[in-house]
């Protein structure tokens, strides 16, 4: 066996990501959307993730970090999550302004956009956002950097991460935001056999479904939550969640929605 020189990082299998999305944080600290002071919602769910014995190393940030495009609420997304002293790899929604969140969000502990190699594993997160709108349309520009960074890892296993659903989820309002060139994006994804998941936000519910070898993943939010398969707009009663996602060294996905019914 040949051994490399010099020191051998050691890193323990699963990878667990913890992840978070769609907090929609504002500038009023005690601002609400949907009925849910938000800001209290995402602190409640880190509070809960602190109390768990489950230990994530590190964070992804699916979108939808602010919705009222304030600097200042990009600045209580920092402040809220450096406690949790991880690394946290964000990328944008379609409630996000590119420019404000990349000011905000860009420096350590905080990467925009940028992909990670941890473990047998590259996470590549991407933008789908198309400006001045809620459905998604990722940029060929950006569908090219994403086939180079898993084309550059042919020897990992790849999660790509986006804010919106390369999947119909079956809501008729909800699709009509979806990502209109999903079949691209697929096709693209299609192209490399080392991709084992696709995760997403936007939809403020749980998706879990497999295409070929690709687990596809998406996630509740961490304030209110869109209630499943409905052909109108409505808000479910479901609480505040966050996902963990576990990357084992053979490939696998093991993931739980944790849904934070606690009040403190
Ligand atoms: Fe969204």
């Amino acid at each position: 066996m040949t051994r490399r020189s010099g020191p051998i990082a050691t890193v323990l299998h699963p990878i667990r990501v913890l992840q978070l999305t769609d907090p929609h944080l504002l500038a009023d600290t005690a601002g609400s959307l949907r009925g849910t002071v938000t800001h209290a919602s995402l602190s409640r769910v880190v509070a809960h993730y602190r109390r768990s014995d489950w230990r994530a190393d590190l964070v992804v940030l699916t979108g939808d970090v602010v919705q009222d495009y304030s600097a200042r609420a990009y600045e209580h997304c920092r402040a809220l999550l450096e406690p949790l002293e991880l690394p946290v790899y964000c990328l944008p929604g379609n409630h996000d302004s590119r420019e404000l969140m990349r000011a905000a969000l860009s420096s350590e502990p905080f990467f925009y956009c940028e992909p990670v190699d941890i473990g047998s594993w590259r996470l590549v997160g991407i933008d789908s956002c198309a400006e001045g709108r809620h459905d998604g349309e990722i940029a060929d520009r950006e569908l090219d950097r994403m086939e180079a960074c898993i084309r550059e890892a042919r020897e990992r296993h790849v999660l790509v991460l986006l804010h919106h659903p390369p999947v119909q989820m079956h809501s008729e309002w909800l699709d009509r935001y979806g990502l209109v060139n999903a079949p691209q994006f697929l096709d693209r994804i299609d192209r490399h056999s080392n991709v084992r998941g696709i995760v997403f936000g936007h939809v403020h519910q749980c998706w879990d479904s497999e295409r070929g070898p690709v687990r596809i993943i998406g996630s509740p939010s961490t304030c209110a939550q869109f209630a499943p398969r409905r052909s109108e707009f409505t808000i479910d009663d479901k609480p505040p969640a966050y996902r963990s996602i576990e990357l084992q060294a053979d490939g696998g996905i093991a993931t739980e929605v944790i849904w934070v019914n606690d009040v403190h």
